[in-house]
């Protein structure tokens, strides 16, 4: 539909700020976030290809020196978010967390470069950002993995970026709150408090921030000290991509990581075997507790996005995902809706969500066209239908969440404008 194409564009339009985007301009997220802004960029790529980098070296503009991209962008000092910039104090030039988010960035920036058919002189033009990125790439292997298992971890269930994922309940469940915790929420003034996390989540979250920035935010003490530390297959995945992708890039400018090559073997090696084949089954690993979770979650499924070379492997994931959906009406829910903690409209504990779509879609559109174009047709008819919300129900479709959601805009946007 036409105008829905316009008004896709209309939304991230409004929503943009000086050369970058909010995820909605309905207050809920007054700042600029790490993996909405890549999928912004992608979305802009559809129509003004100036604001699609605009909005990616804002992103990195806030890059801290260790190489990490901080998870939240406090560009405009603004109170009105839990926690604000003040409640991070991290003592950056631009204001930010203290945490990170999926590192799709660079899987976007591939997706732009190659499309756009950019020669060589002109990617070469980007070898500063590449470069940066690559920079950040490392920064997840060197702190994040720094006993070289092979498997990445995240130290705050923001990181993973979908927040109160029953992913999280185990690890989340051992952490004591802290004493006297004061912190006030606005989140669940401005959407229905029914779709937004616990206030016992809240206080988790909380907690945990305490405590990394009590540690000034070190990345070398973090991994051992933090209250949260897991290694997820979701996240896992889309960094396999993202390396992979950046590597790609690295060739284009006449550069190369051996630290991103060999690792990206022994993560791809270590990230199969959190799929145990005989039982179609995803694990996840709590290092801190040192305990297996097994949450049918939508994004296990991002294991098909990082292009996995074992035909045998992905086979198997294909007819796992078919399953997992069979008798839905919306795709995808984010949690396996038989299963009993999938909750119909609370934020990431059962609601269909875009990017997810998008990511999987992507997956499949080289391993198998007719699912991966059900699923391009879905999403699309699903936002024509409900407009640029943050999420859906998977049983009726309903939108939920904040209004005029920007990566929703910006994906409708990619899967109707591309089929690459
Ligand atoms: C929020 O505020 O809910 C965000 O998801 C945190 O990154």
């Amino acid at each position: 539909m036409k105008s829905s194409i316009k008004a896709a564009k209309r939304t991230l339009i409004n929503n943009r700020r000086l050369n970058y985007t909010l995820p909605t301009n309905t207050k809920l997220y007054p700042a600029q976030w790490n993996w909405d802004s890549a999928f912004i960029a992608l979305g802009y790529s559809n129509f003004n290809l100036d604001y699609s980098f605009k909005e990616i070296e804002t992103l990195i503009s806030g890059q801290w020196d260790d190489g990490m991209i901080p998870h939240i962008l406090f560009h405009i000092k603004n109170l009105n978010y839990t926690p604000n910039y003040k409640a991070w104090n991290c003592g950056k030039k631009v204001s930010s967390s203290g945490i990170t988010q999926p590192p799709i960035l660079a899987s976007i920036l591939r997706l732009i470069i190659e499309r756009k058919k950019f020669p060589k002189k002109k990617i070469i033009e980007y070898s500063s950002l590449i470069l940066k990125i690559k920079k950040y790439l490392e920064w997840f292997i060197r702190y994040r993995d720094p006993k070289n298992t092979g498997l990445i971890s995240i130290l705050h269930p923001w990181e993973s970026g979908y927040d109160n994922s029953p992913l999280w309940d185990k690890p989340m469940s051992r952490i004591k709150i802290e004493n006297n915790l004061i912190y006030k929420r606005k989140d669940n003034k401005i959407v229905k408090a029914s779709q937004r996390p616990l206030k016992i989540d809240y206080d988790r979250y909380v907690t945990i921030k305490n405590d990394l920035k009590k540690m000034n935010y070190d990345p070398k003490k973090l991994y051992f000290k933090s209250k949260f530390n897991v290694v997820d297959v979701g996240f896992n995945s889309l960094f396999l991509k993202a390396s992979k992708d950046l590597v790609f890039l690295l060739e284009k400018i006449n550069k190369s990581s051996n630290f991103l090559n060999k690792y990206n073997l022994l993560n791809e090696q270590k990230l199969i075997k959190l799929f145990n084949l005989k039982k179609m089954k995803f694990y996840n690993k709590d290092l801190k507790n040192n305990t297996l979770i097994e949450i049918p979650s939508i994004t296990n499924f991002f294991m098909l996005f990082a292009d996995i070379k074992s035909d045998l492997v992905n086979r198997n994931l294909i007819k796992s995902l078919k399953k997992y959906y069979k008798k839905e009406k919306f795709l995808f829910p984010s949690i396996k809706s038989n299963h009993k903690l999938f909750e119909e409209k609370r934020y990431w504990r059962g609601p269909v969500w875009i990017n997810c779509n998008w990511i999987i879609y992507q997956g499949l559109k080289k391993k198998d066209k007719k699912f991966a174009e059900i699923i391009r047709k879905k999403t699309i008819n699903l936002v024509e239908k409900k407009k640029f919300r943050e999420y859906y129900s998977c049983k009726t479709g309903l939108g939920m969440g904040a209004k005029n959601f920007s990566w929703s805009a910006a994906l409708y946007l990619d899967l109707k404008l591309n089929r690459t």
